[in-house]
């Protein structure tokens, strides 16, 4: 990838005391490749993993370390003022514990507090300080501050163990820094379909939680129930927030989909995982939309084994109810807008408003799943969109990506500014209620 849509962007990247320090010099090559103009600050445990000398030959600029060192008055806002985004990769965990509470006693973490740009954090650290629950907290406080944070990814880590903690995809790194900036026009048109507009970046500053696909709750260790959800109209409508320029957060549970262009997306395999995986979000967003067709029941003691054949003859399923995900969140809400979906086969629109008020919405997206009109697997869907506060909007059978855009227009209008100051440029177009 060189095209250059970069170009033009001043790029602070912070490098920390990670093995995974020396990835960020792969990553420093490919952010200059795609134009940006790097500059790279190093605390002193990240010069024992690399020299400064490979990143400011790479860079053609000096490396900087010291608050004190170097000959400039103010180093911490030398370039900072300037910078369009500043970019920690790897960030350990007392990185991102000391810009969680605001301490500066280095040059980095001086320059985190004195930046007024956006900031993306890519982790990397042992599964275990990942998710302790201090770190927990104050990855939480970040992202309600609007710092991205990304998800570490899973496998083999510096400690011998598998987890969650190493660095993300040098490729979703890259396409975190694209999705703050909201600048990435060549990346924009090409996941754009036939007739779609290129220049629609009216949910800039949102933070969107969308969750998608079915869940699976285990009967013992092969087998499992779940249903015939394929997740696409979850990853239409994240695909679409994206694109319109709002952060996006996808919870899915198991599809056969790709993770759509500058979202995140996280897995998650039960309806429990899925909770915890959307409750951990929840305060940083500004909408959540739950298209995921969570499992309603779960056996009530999942047999870690598989069991023989001849076990089954007869066995009653003792089933249990999951926890109702949309229900637990809305009593938590804030600022949040809150957008479900309800897969119907009679009575549509009695059936949503109920849904509607019980699971206190502001808008719910009801689909006939009977018949020729099943929405389940379909790339169509012929819905009514529901809101609160006005009449329904009865849909054609339209592509789901296209339907995503008709639910994002009315999700619009209900979205209350974030309470985070937004230091990216503000979208002309978002109507906001206040
Ligand atoms: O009650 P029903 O399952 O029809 O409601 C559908 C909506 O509620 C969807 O948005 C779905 O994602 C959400 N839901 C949930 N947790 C459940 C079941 C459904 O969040 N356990």
């Amino acid at each position: 990838m060189s095209e250059n849509t970069l170009r033009g962007k001043q790029i602070v990247l912070g490098v920390t005391g990670s093995i995974a320090a020396y990835k960020a010099v792969s990553l420093l090559r490919t952010l200059a490749q795609e134009g940006a103009d790097v500059s790279v600050v190093m605390t002193s445990a990240a010069t024992q993993f690399v020299t400064p000398l490979t990143f400011e030959t790479l860079s053609g600029r000096p490396v900087r370390q010291g608050l004190f060192a170097d000959a400039e008055s103010m180093p911490h806002l030398q370039g900072t003022q300037e910078a369009d985004l500043v970019l920690v990769a790897p960030a350990t965990a007392n990185c991102l514990t000391k810009c969680a509470l605001g301490l500066a006693d280095d040059l980095l973490s001086t320059l985190l507090l004195a930046a007024r740009c956006p900031i993306v954090m890519a982790p990397a650290m042992d599964g275990e300080m990942w998710n302790h629950p201090a770190l927990v907290a104050h990855v939480r406080t970040l992202r309600e501050r609007g710092v991205v944070v990304l998800e570490p990814a899973e496998g083999p880590l510096a400690s011998g163990l598998v987890g969650t903690g190493r660095l993300p995809a040098e490729r979703t790194i890259v396409d975190a820094v694209y999705a703050r900036l909201s600048h990435q026009p060549a990346r924009a048109a090409a996941c754009l379909g036939p007739g779609r507009q290129a220049d629609r970046r009216d949910w800039v500053g949102q933070r969107v939680l969308v969750s998608a696909g079915p869940t699976r709750e285990p009967i013992d260790a092969v087998r499992f129930i779940t249903n015939a959800s394929s997740g696409k109209m979850g990853y239409a409508v994240a695909a679409a927030a994206a694109e319109r320029g709002a952060e996006v957060v996808l919870v899915s549970g198991p599809t056969a989909l790709p993770s759509p262009p500058n979202v995140q997306t996280i897995s998650a395999l039960t309806a429990e995982d899925m909770y915890q995986a959307l409750d951990a979000r929840f305060a940083w967003a500004t909408v959540l939309i739950m298209t995921a067709a969570v499992g309603d029941f779960r056996p009530r003691h999942p047999v870690p084994t598989k069991m023989k054949k001849h076990e089954w003859n007869g066995m009653p399923l003792d089933l249990e109810r999951t926890p109702d995900i949309l229900e637990s969140l809305s009593r938590k809400r804030t600022h949040q807008v809150l957008v479900g979906f309800a897969a119907e086969s009679e009575d549509l629109l009695a059936n949503g408003r109920k849904k509607l008020h019980q699971k206190n919405l502001d808008v719910i997206v009801v689909n006939r799943i009977t018949g020729d009109h099943s929405a389940f697997g379909s790339e169509t869907n012929e819905a009514i969109l529901l809101p609160r506060d006005g009449e329904p909007r009865h849909l054609d059978r339209l592509p789901k990506r296209v339907l995503a855009d008709r639910l994002l227009d009315m999700v619009q209008d209900r979205c209350v500014p974030s309470h985070v100051p937004l230091a990216q440029p503000k979208s002309e177009g978002i109507r906001r209620i206040h």
